[in-house]
This record gives structure tokens, C-alpha cells and sequence, in this order.
């Protein structure tokens, strides 16, 4: 079993130095690949995988089509500023190819995993001629993922999975023994700037928008998901929350508009209080904050005739719906 490190024991600067030891020692003089994707952790593995490895790290983005309005461009741009040079991966086709059709949460997780580490990611790595990827795996997505809740995208060995037998490169997860608060205070300490944590402070999962679609994830749903996220995190913004998410549903209800029936989709809200997302009760949002994202959603996300906001806490809800 991984041993954790707690936020409140860790101490950043030896935690940096040993990271940097380590992933020198494992890759030796060869290159390394990571994928960054702009949230908290990848962001932290990139910078430490930097500091390690300097120009032997190539970082790249994977445009799956699933990321948030703006996103590749924003997070190429914040750490051009830091002196990281991503390259982005063009695979929208891939992960749209690999997810038609399917509806169950766990076959969608999988696609999304085979597509990005097998297929994506195999074809780079054979490329670039790296025999190790580094990536942000944190405590917290393996404890969920053995316990069978939920197939996190980037859990392997602690499921028995070789990742050099299933996809020809070795995983290097530098992050492994901390969550979400732990990781917080390495990425400060690498001087990742404020306007990450402001930008990406809340967290994003793997999936991305897959996450929050039940049902088969088409571009079309993606798009309805994606507008709505959009309003949802700039009317949330300022409540401090741990994380908020829009998530489209599947099934349609009866609305109305101009004066004629409209079978329309449904937008739930979700707004989490949480220290490391292991459990989450629902933000007291002000009616006032609803009406306004209800206003909004429907006034601009075309096809919703309803907006709901969910009062579960995690358990026995998770923080995405997928
Ligand atoms: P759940 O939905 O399991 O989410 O309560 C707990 C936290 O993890 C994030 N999450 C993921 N992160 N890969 C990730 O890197 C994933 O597959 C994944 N699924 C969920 C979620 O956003 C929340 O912060």
C-alpha cells in the first residue's frame, strides 16, 4: 500500500529534492514524455519533471476535444511564460471514435484510458524514442480506484496492470503519496504562479468533460456541457468553493418556450465543499446565485429547458457524475 504523505508533515523542499533525485536516477540520460493539462497536479509534475530533466522532458498537450472553452491555448500560454515549451497533440478524432456509442461510466473511463495511453500516447512515445512517462497520479485517485468506486484514468499497477507489457513505457508518479493540499504546497513551492491556481484553482479530472456527460459522449453534447461549465465557473468563481461542474443528463423533460412545447435537455449543477475531495458536502449557494445560473444556463445554452442543483453529499455521491 502507498504510505501518505500528509499536506501537514510534508515538508516541499525535501520532498522537491528526493522527486528530482528519483526521476534522474529512473531515466538516466534518456527522454522522458509528460502530458500536462493544465490542472493542479499535472501542471506540479511538469515543473518537477523540469526541474529533473530539463530539455530531456518533452511536454505535450492532448487536445481530445473533451477541455474546457480556451483551455490548450491558456495552458500553452501560462507556461510559455514559464519557460515550458508544450507541444499540442491534435486527437480530437481518436477519443470521439473511441467513446461513440457507449453510456455505461466505467466503459467510458476505459475508452478514454486505452485511447489516451495506448493509442495517443504509444505513438508518441515511439516516436520521441522516451521510455518513461511522468504523470500527476495522486493517493487519492488510487484509493478510489481499488476500492472499485471509480476507475480513475491513470491508475495501473495498483490494478495489476504492467504498463510496459500494456503500452511499451514505464510510468514515473512522483505525486503518488500526497493529495490534493499536499500537491497544492509542492506547486507553490515550484513557483507555479498564482494565476494557475486562480485559473485551474479548482480541480479537473482526467476524463475532462466525459466526466460530466452521462450517457454517449458526442461533440455535440460535449459543446452543450462545455457552454455551461463555462457560465457555471465564472458565476462561481468568488464562492471559494472546492470545486463546481455543470453535468448534462440524459434523459429529456417536458418544457415550454414561446409558447410551445419544448422536449428538452437538463443541466444539474454541483458546487463542493471539500479538503481533499474524499468527502464533499454541497455548497449553501445563495438562492440569488441559483436563479442567476438557472437565468443563464437556459438563456444561452441552447436545448435546456432545466437546471437543477445537487444537495447529496459525497458518499454516497461522487464529485463527478461519471
Ligand atoms: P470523484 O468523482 O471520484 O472525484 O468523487 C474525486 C476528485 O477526483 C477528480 N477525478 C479525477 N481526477 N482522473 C483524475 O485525474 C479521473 O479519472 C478523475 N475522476 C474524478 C474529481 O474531479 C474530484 O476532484
Amino acid at each position: 500500500m502507498t504510505k501518505e504523505i500528509t499536506a501537514q508533515e510534508l515538508n516541499t523542499e525535501n520532498f522537491i529534492n528526493d522527486k528530482v533525485k528519483e526521476i534522474q536516477h529512473t531515466v538516466g540520460d534518456r527522454m522522458a514524455i509528460n502530458a500536462l493539462s493544465g490542472g493542479v497536479d499535472s501542471s506540479t509534475v511538469t515543473m518537477l519533471g523540469h526541474r529533473a530533466l530539463g530539455k530531456r522532458l518533452k511536454t505535450v498537450f492532448i487536445e481530445n476535444g473533451l477541455m474546457r472553452e480556451g483551455e490548450p491555448e491558456q495552458v500553452v500560454g501560462l507556461f510559455q511564460k514559464l519557460g515550458v515549451t508544450v507541444e499540442v497533440v491534435d486527437a480530437k478524432k481518436e477519443f470521439f471514435a473511441a467513446l461513440k456509442g457507449i453510456t455505461d461510466p466505467e466503459e467510458k473511463r476505459e475508452a478514454i484510458t486505452q485511447s489516451f495511453y495506448k493509442d495517443v500516447f504509444g505513438r508518441i512515445v515511439k516516436q520521441s524514442g522516451a521510455k518513461h512517462l511522468i504523470q500527476g497520479t495522486i493517493l487519492t485517485d488510487i484509493d478510489e480506484t481499488v476500492a472499485g468506486i471509480k476507475r480513475q484514468h491513470n491508475v495501473f499497477e495498483q490494478l495489476g496492470i504492467d504498463p510496459k507489457e500494456a503500452f511499451g513505457y514505464r510510468i514515473i508518479e512522483p505525486l503518488i503519496r500526497l493529495r490534493k493540499d499536499g500537491v497544492r504546497k509542492v506547486g507553490k513551492a515550484l513557483g507555479l504562479p498564482a494565476e494557475l491556481f486562480e485559473f485551474e484553482r479548482i480541480p479537473f479530472p482526467g476524463p475532462a468533460l466525459a466526466a460530466r456527460v452521462i450517457g454517449e459522449v458526442t461533440q455535440e453534447r460535449i459543446q452543450t456541457v462545455r457552454k455551461a461549465t463555462g457560465i457555471v465557473e465564472r458565476l462561481l468563481k468568488g464562492t471559494g468553493a472546492f470545486q463546481y461542474m455543470a453535468i448534462l443528463h440524459e434523459d429529456r423533460v417536458t418544457g415550454m418556450r414561446d409558447g410551445e412545447r419544448d422536449f428538452g435537455q437538463q443541466i444539474e449543477v454541483r458546487c463542493w465543499e471539500s479538503v481533499d475531495a474524499r468527502t464533499a458536502t454541497p455548497t449553501r449557494l445563495s438562492f440569488e446565485i441559483l436563479e442567476n445560473l438557472a437565468g443563464e444556463i437556459i438563456r444561452d445554452v441552447p436545448g435546456i429547458v432545466s437546471v437543477t442543483y445537487n444537495i447529496a453529499p459525497k458518499p454516497p455521491s461522487t464529485i463527478e457524475a461519471v
